[in-house]
Formats: C-alpha cells, structure tokens, sequence
C-alpha cells in the first residue's frame, strides 16, 4: 500500500484553513440561501443549526480521526481499520458521491466565472432593474455553450492545483482567502440592512414559523449541513490522513463548524433583506436566487457610489470564486488520491480520470437548464437529480454509517487516543460524543429516511 509517504499539512491554521476552505463554498453563499428560501426561513435555519451541532460535529471528528489514524485515502481507510469486512463499501460510496458532486458544483462554479467577468467588464450596469437580472441569468445558464466554456476553466483550474499537491497547492490559498472573505461578507452584510425591505427580511430569517416544520424540511436541513461542512463523503477523512499527531481533532471540527455556520448565516443576512427590497425578486426562486439577487444588492446599496459598487462586487465575485475552488479541490482530491494510491497511477494521471469523468457529466448537468431541460430522470432535471441524490441521499446515509462505524465498530480505546492525542489533551465531552454517534446520529439519520420513503 502506497501510504508511507504521505505529505503533510505544514501548520495548525493551515490544517484549519484547509478544511475550512473545504467546508465554506457555494455550499454556504449560494445553496444555504437558496434551501432557507424554499424551506421556508428561520424554521428551516433553526433545524439546520440543530443538525449541524448534533449530527455535524460528531460526523466530522469522526472523519477526522478516521483518516489520521489510517493515513490513507477514505476507501483503504476503511480497509485498514476493518480488514476484511464491508466497510470499506463506505468509502468506495465516498469517492463515488465525489464524482456525482463535483460533476454538478463545477456547474455553478462556472456561473461565478461569468459572474466576476461580467462585474469587472462593469456589464451590470447595463442591466438594469431586478427584471433585467432573471432575464440576465436566465439567458445565460441557458445559453449552450458559454456555461460549458466557464465550467471547463473552472474544472482544469482545480486539476491543476490538485497535481500541484496538498500543501502547497491547497493550504497556502486558503490563508489568504478566508479572511478576506470574511470580511467583505461583512460588509455586505451591512450593505444589505441599509436597504428598504430590511425588516421583512430579517423577520424571514429571524422569527420560526414552526408549522412549516415537516419532514421533507429536516430532509434538507440536514442534507444542507452535510453538504456545507463537506461530510459524509471522505473528504475531510481525506484531509485529516494529511494531519500530523499534534492537531487537536475536536478543537478543528469546532473551529471549522463555527466558520462555516457563521459564513451560511450571514449569506442569508445578506440575501433575503435585500430580496424582501426589490420587486419581482422571491425567496423561493431556485438556483438562480443568489445569481439574481446579488446584483441588486449592489446595485442598490452603492446607488450613489457605483465606483465602490464596483470595486466591491469584482472582489465579492473573485471571492466567491476562490472559496467555490478550495472546495472543488478538497473534492476532486478524494477521488484523485483513491486512484492514486489504490491503482498506483501518478497523481497527475489521477487527477486526469477525475477531471474527464467529471468534465462530462458537468457538461450533461449544465446543459440540463437549456437545451436538455427535457431530459428528467424521476421528475428531475439532471442538475436537480444529482443535487438530491448526493445532498439529500449519500451524504446523510454516509454520516450515518460513519456515525455507526466510529460508534459501534471501531475499538473505543484507538478512538479516545485519537481524540485526546494519546491522553494529552483534555476532552470533557469525550462520552456524550460516543452517545451521539452510536444512538443520536444513526437513528435521527434513519428515521428520517424511512419517514421519506413512506411518504413517497
Ligand atoms: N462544503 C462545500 C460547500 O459548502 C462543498 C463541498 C466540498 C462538499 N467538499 C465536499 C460537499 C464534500 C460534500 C462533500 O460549498
């Protein structure tokens, strides 16, 4: 097994940085709002919040010390902490559910391409009022090749920054990004409260109608923390097999989760007071909701100062960009270290059966908002398909037996050793931990599932 000479992150904040920029994606700025809308609002965020401390937080130290003690990919991970048995069918899911997501990601990635294009050649300023934005984006993912051509530069970036490696490639990026990031979210935030429909917006988010509450909306909420914190699918296992002995594993998971929660929640504080602002914009408009909303804001916001609208929205756009990257490459890494290390191809020829695979059902996927519109599987467009079965299917179903294995099956003395560093850290909660993972998380996952199907 190749898995003597691993590389390693070089530092703790970069071990952080690393998996937060796994973690904060499009995932946050652009699903998170697009689920609160379609869900309903503050009811929805409080169960997503309950999801993310109860189900997320014990998923993700899971995968952590999963992957630091094997120090291999998620599916031989799974092989060398239980030879000879199914589990590793967990990863091999893993890496499939990489594929699947990456394919319709790299979608949306390439909308904030033409996004940052658009906002730097100063074209939003031709367009207009709110009306002219949905017919701006309408126009463009349907349109049948300029998506393809943004999707395809987005794709072989990532395979670029893949080859380069873990450490230099992936952690240097990150140290920069995330503050920045950050910080302009902040501003935006502000940006956003000064405009008209403010309250409405913030009542939106803010005041829990629970009647709205069902189990279709605990579905997503949980699929939503899922697919925001990067679980279920082997990526942060990936990661973690890259940590060395001193990282403080839960410390990490809390630090990511915070991050994380913090950059989706002030996305909705951005969003929606300016969708309650601006006639014929709706919360419940789909995967355009962010693309067509963000233009208004700062349209709106910076009236009378469109050279800071501007300077702002070119460094909003070229953020989101750079945060949607960190999260393709923790992506595509899953599935390029797997074919590395389990066929024994260099990392570039990895990298290369990753991108093609992914660059082709990307261009089903994008094209399914114009020309293959038609093309449904279950009622679904290809887009919408591979977003539920991975959001809504693999990834809860993977936390689940991740919960399971770590729960159940492994032996709970390598777990507490991986959890205190062999004793050296202080971990109070050490106990309610294992509590969630063996009952909370396993029966919450399923019974939600099973409570799916029978309404199907
Ligand atoms: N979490 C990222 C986001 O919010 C997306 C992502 C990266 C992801 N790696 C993942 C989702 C692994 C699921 C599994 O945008």
């Amino acid at each position: 097994m190749a898995v003597q000479e691993r590389a390693n992150f070089g530092s703790k904040l970069g071990v952080i940085l690393a998996s937060a920029g796994s973690a904060v994606g499009l995932g946050n700025i652009w699903r998170f709002p697009c689920e609160v809308g379609e869900n309903g609002g503050a009811a929805f965020i409080l169960v997503y919040l309950i999801c993310v401390v109860f189900l997320g937080v014990p998923v993700m130290v899971s995968e952590f010390l999963i992957g630091r003690h094997s120090r291999s990919n998620t599916a031989t991970a799974y092989k060398i902490l239980a030879p000879g048995t199914p589990w590793h069918f967990v990863g091999l899911m893993g890496v499939f559910s990489g594929f699947l997501i990456l394919s319709y990601y790299i979608v949306v990635c390439g909308w904030t391409l033409e996004y940052a294009w658009t906002a730097a050649s100063n074209g939003f300023s031709q367009v207009g009022d709110a009306m002219d934005y949905t017919a701006f984006f309408n126009n463009f993912v349907s349109n049948p090749w300029k998506p393809l051509l943004y999707l395809a530069v987005f794709m072989l970036i990532t395979h670029y920054i893949v080859v380069r490696g873990v450490k230099e490639g992936i952690e240097k990026f990150s140290k920069v990004m995330m503050p920045m990031l950050l910080l302009i979210i902040g501003v935006l935030v502000v940006c956003s409260f000064s405009m008209p429909g403010s309250v409405k917006g913030l009542t939106f988010l803010l005041k829990p109608d629970f009647g709205k509450i069902d189990t279709g909306v605990v579905l997503s909420a949980m699929g939503q923390a899922f697919f925001s914190l990067s679980l279920g699918m082997g990526c942060l296992c990936t990661y973690a097999s890259y940590f060395t002995k001193e990282v403080n594993l839960m410390k990490t998971a809390g630090s990511v989760v915070v991050i994380d929660t913090l950059v989706a929640v002030m996305s909705g504080f951005i969003i929606f007071p300016a969708v309650f602002s601006v006639p014929g914009l709706i919360p419940n408009a789909g995967p355009g909701l962010v693309f067509i909303t963000l233009p208004n804001v700062f349209n709106i916001a910076f009236g009378n100062y469109p050279f800071l609208g501007y300077v702002f929205s070119v460094m909003f756009y070229v953020l989101l960009i750079l945060s949607a990257l960190t999260s393709t490459i923790s992506m595509h890494e899953v599935a390029t270290a797997y074919i590395h290390e389990k066929f024994k191809m260099t990392r570039a020829k990895g990298a290369f059966v990753v991108t093609s695979v992914c660059l082709s059902f990307g261009v089903l996927c994008s094209l399914s908002f114009g020309v293959l519109s038609d093309m449904t599987i279950a009622g679904f467009t290809l887009f919408d398909f591979f977003d539920y079965v991975s959001a809504k299917f693999l990834m809860p179903l993977g936390g689940m037996l991740i919960s399971i294995f770590t729960g159940w099956y492994l032996d709970r003395k390598m777990v507490w050793e991986e959890i205190t560093n062999e004793g050296r850290l202080r971990v109070p909660m050490f106990k309610f931990y294992i509590f969630l993972l063996k009952y909370v998380a396993p029966l919450a996952i399923g019974a939600i599932f099973v409570h799916e199907l029978i309404k199907a």
